[in-house]
């Protein structure tokens, strides 16, 4: 369509048709360490992943016809808003759009709302639910006008969050809003230094996970025995303290170990699955220096350390001959200056 547009407080306008429209972004994340005990408290240290990537369009009202942004099958359509006229089903990105409208003052309004998931898997551990919700809450604020700060989006994808998972500690929330690599504990997130060039490969089970079971589950594994439970904590916060320094000082081969320990924490929290252990065997075997289930688990995706160049692509190749449905390399890399799009006071024990 040839349309004249105009610009107008941050909302664009296709003056022959008057539809209004905002878009957004955000990207996935993959969790280095410290899924399911972040919701107890203990820290996680999370990486974003800008090469997988959901763009959101809003419009105003419902338009006869809603051009679609791409013709990807991975796409997903919800009206947000006014109850009266709105879908009905709950989803984290739905709840996150209906809390921003109504903290604006505009729950009156009917919002329709288009998301290009790309090429990001759902319900694998990579944070689709969250970056929907973080696209969609900024295609909106675009639409209207509104300038949104970092702590307000986190907020309202964080509202998306807790519907998504039950109980979410927000370290998805931060991740697939964040510029870097970050420390995440009890609601604050922080840059976490990074002095290592290697490469993360992500390998996808080709299960989906469920997140609010699996945290369900392991909070019952954790309330039915105290002492374990204060054991498997501490040793989690170990762990993630320990990978920091290693992540921060370059040393690969013990932070390789160290998610191989914390793959057995998981384990022993009822999450990984045979699926998940074949793929950390074969990545193990084929040379990466450590793997482990991220993101909830009982299904999703796995995460494999690997030196840069010819080991990371033989580590992927080594996945997809045990199963891997798909993988993805990402680059870790030092001298980078990651930091989080929030920031917060800092909560946490480390500086
Ligand atoms: O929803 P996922 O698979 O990306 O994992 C979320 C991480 C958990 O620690 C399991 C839950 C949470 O809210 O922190």
């Amino acid at each position: 369509m040839n349309s004249h547009r105009v610009r107008e407080r941050g909302t664009r306008t296709t003056a022959r048709t008057g539809i209004a429209r905002g878009t957004g972004r955000a990207h996935s994340k993959a969790i280095l360490l410290g899924e399911h005990t972040v919701v107890h408290g203990t820290p996680a240290i999370a990486f974003p992943v800008p090469a997988l990537s959901v763009s959101a369009i809003a419009w105003r009202g419902r338009p006869v016809t809603i051009p679609q942004p791409t013709d990807s099958p991975a796409g997903l359509r919800f009206t947000a808003g006014n109850p009266l006229t709105a879908d009905t089903e709950m989803s984290g990105p739905r709840v996150a759009v209906d809390e921003a409208l109504r903290r604006w003052g505009l729950a009156e309004e009917v919002v329709e709302i288009v998301l290009d998931c790309g090429d990001i898997p759902p319900a694998r551990g990579l944070g689709s639910s969250a970056a929907c919700a973080g696209a969609a809450v900024r295609a909106v604020a675009e639409l209207y006008g509104r300038s949104i700060d970092a702590e307000t989006l986190y907020e309202l994808v964080q509202c998306g969050e807790q519907v998504a998972h039950g109980r979410a500690s927000g370290v998805d929330a931060s991740a697939v809003l964040a510029c870097g690599p970050i420390w995440f504990q009890q609601g604050a997130a922080r840059p976490t230094r990074v002095g290592l060039d290697a490469v993360l490969v992500l390998a996808d089970t080709g299960m989906p996970g469920a997140t609010q079971h699996a945290v369900a589950a392991v909070r019952r594994t954790l309330d039915r025995n105290p002492v374990d439970a204060g054991r498997i904590l501490d040793r989690a916060t170990e762990l993630v303290e320990s990978a920091a320094d290693d992540l921060e000082a370059g040393r690969v081969q013990p932070l390789g170990a160290t998610l191989l320990d914390f793959q057995d924490l998981l384990t022993e929290l009822g999450v990984s699955t045979p699926e998940i252990d074949t793929l950390v065997s074969a990545a193990v075997g084929a040379g990466a220096h450590g793997a482990k289930l991220t993101g909830a688990g009982l299904g999703g995706c796995v995460l494999a350390l690997t030196d840069i160049g010819g080991a990371a692509a033989e580590v992927s190749a080594a996945l997809r001959r045990a199963g891997a449905v798909q993988t993805w390399i990402v680059p870790v890399t030092s001298g980078q200056h990651p930091f989080p799009s929030r920031t917060r006071p800092e909560r946490g024990t480390r500086q």
